[in-house]
This record gives C-alpha cells, sequence and structure tokens, in this order.
C-alpha cells in the first residue's frame, strides 16, 4: 500500500552505502614525515619519499648497518613488499635499492651536507660523525673490525699503531693520499674529498679498536 515508503527506505540504504564507500578512501592519513631521506637525483629517491614513509619513520633506513650492497638493499625493499605488504611493483624496488645503495652504502659521491665539525683540532677528539664517514666512504666494504677483507682489519691496524704516538698524523695522511706497500700488494685509494677533521677522526677511530677488549 506504500510503496513509496520502501524504495525511500531502499534508496536511503544504497546513498548510505555509496557515501560510506566514497568517503573511505578519504579518511585515510598518512603519518607526518619525522626525518628526511637523503637527497638524491636517482629516480627511486623520489619513490622512496613517497613510498618509505607510509607505515615508519625513514630513521629505519639510517639504523640499518653500514655499506650494505645494493642487492642487500634492493632485497630488504623487497622485504617491504612481501612481508608487509607495501605498495611497490618490480621497478620501485629495483629503483629504491638503487638509490638505497648509492645514498646509504657511499657508493656514490658524499652528499654536500657532509661537514667536518667546526671545531678546532685536538688530536682529533672528534670522532661524531665517524660512523656516518665509514658509510658513506665504503670504508667496511674493504674493511672489517676483526678480519681481513682488502685490507687489513682495523684491530691489526691499533695493534701496529699502539705504541707509535705519530699515529693519528700517519693514517690520516695515508687515507687522504692513498696508501700502499704497507699491509702487501694491493693499494687503498685515497680520499681526497676528506677533510683533514674527518681524516684524523677515523684514524682515531681506527685506532682506538685494539684498545677496546670486545
Ligand atoms: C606497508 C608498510 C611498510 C612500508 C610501506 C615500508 N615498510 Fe619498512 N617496515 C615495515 C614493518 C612492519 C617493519 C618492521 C617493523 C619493526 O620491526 O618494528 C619495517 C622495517 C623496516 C626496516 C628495518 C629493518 C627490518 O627489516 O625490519 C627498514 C630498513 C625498512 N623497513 C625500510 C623500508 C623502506 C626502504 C621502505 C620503502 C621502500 C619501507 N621500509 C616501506 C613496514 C613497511
Ligand atoms: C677499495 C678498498 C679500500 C677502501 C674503500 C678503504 N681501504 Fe683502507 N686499506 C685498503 C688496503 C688494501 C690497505 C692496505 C694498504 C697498504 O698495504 O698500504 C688499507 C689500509 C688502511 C689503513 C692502514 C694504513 C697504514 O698505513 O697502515 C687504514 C687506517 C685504513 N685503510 C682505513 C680506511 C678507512 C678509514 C677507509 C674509509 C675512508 C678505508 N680504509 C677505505 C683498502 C681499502
Amino acid at each position: 500500500m506504500k510503496p513509496f515508503f520502501a524504495n525511500t527506505a531502499v534508496l536511503l540504504a544504497l546513498c548510505g552505502y555509496a557515501a560510506y564507500a566514497a568517503s573511505e578512501p578519504l579518511s585515510i592519513k598518512l603519518p607526518a614525515e619525522t626525518t628526511k631521506l637523503r637527497p638524491s637525483d636517482l629516480p627511486g629517491y623520489t619513490l622512496a619519499t613517497q613510498k618509505c614513509a607510509i607505515c615508519h619513520s625513514v630513521d629505519y633506513i639510517e639504523y640499518q648497518p653500514p655499506g650494505m650492497s645494493e642487492t642487500q638493499w634492493t632485497a630488504e625493499v623487497r622485504k617491504m613488499q612481501q612481508a608487509y605488504a607495501a605498495p611497490l611493483n618490480e621497478d620501485d624496488i629495483k629503483q629504491i635499492g638503487a638509490y638505497l645503495a648509492a645514498s646509504y652504502s657511499g657508493t656514490a659521491a658524499p652528499p654536500t651536507g657532509l661537514q667536518a665539525s667546526p671545531a678546532p683540532s685536538t688530536r682529533g677528539e672528534t670522532i661524531t660523525d665517524v660512523k656516518t664517514l665509514l658509510a658513506q666512504n665504503a670504508c667496511l666494504s674493504c674493511h672489517a673490525i676483526e678480519q681481513k677483507i682488502v685490507g687489513p682489519s682495523y684491530r691489526d691496524v691499533a695493534t701496529r699503531y699502539k705504541d707509535d704516538p705519530k699515529a693519528v698524523d700517519i693514517l690520516a695522511d695515508r687515507l687522504g693520499k692513498g696508501s700502499t706497500g704497507q699491509w702487501g700488494d694491493i693499494p687503498m685509494p685515497p680520499f681526497p674529498a676528506l677533510k683533514p677533521e674527518e681524516l684524523k677522526s677515523l684514524a682515531v677511530f681506527v685506532l682506538g679498536q685494539g684498545r677496546q677488549a670486545q
């Protein structure tokens, strides 16, 4: 007798459903970005900015061990897709992997933001940025603390120079200019872009690896 009422009810229900469905995507809010990714010209940088801060802070990237290869970075990104359903296609994964390897493992030129602390040189005690320096110059792709890889272990270097009062200056100088014939036939490339203060920080760090019982 009152088809009007029935129709309205159906209509209202439909409208309600449609409105709900349409508004749902708008309710997603992205978390505020707390830190920034290291800038780069690579396409992977833009992709990472869009996709890597969706679920967590990009700090997670900074906390990975230094010197990771492109294969390792790509596997890490693929894990985000496979384990946590990050919205990434195969091309995204490759591009972001390449970007992370270049910008976080020192296979690219260090970003211009890298600056030695302006503190005056006092026997190179400013070791604050050593982890960054090691990562950006790929030191740990040729050296490990405990064992020889391409170059001597830092422990062996520290042991050899432990009684040499000039050790910091000697090692800083060899890092800047390159080194050959000290440990074998394989030369170490020079790091002319590093500032004297940075070279000293690295030398102090290496020399500290023998003394720390660990
Ligand atoms: C869909 C959500 C999601 C997205 C998008 C995402 N991650 Fe993750 N990520 C996670 C989760 C979940 C963890 C594990 C969190 C934990 O252990 O606290 C994690 C952990 C990590 C870690 C720490 C190491 C590890 O394996 O646990 C790194 C590094 C990382 N993510 C990098 C990335 C990068 C690079 C991207 C961009 C390509 C990305 N994530 C995008 C969910 C995501
Ligand atoms: C491409 C590989 C490679 C890289 C990258 C590399 N090294 Fe070396 N390093 C070597 C080799 C090989 C030697 C041994 C050279 C020699 O026999 O004179 C060496 C020697 C050294 C020594 C000892 C020098 C001496 O006179 O006894 C120190 C200290 C050192 N490296 C630190 C570093 C630091 C810090 C970095 C990053 C800034 C670095 N290395 C990057 C290969 C490398």
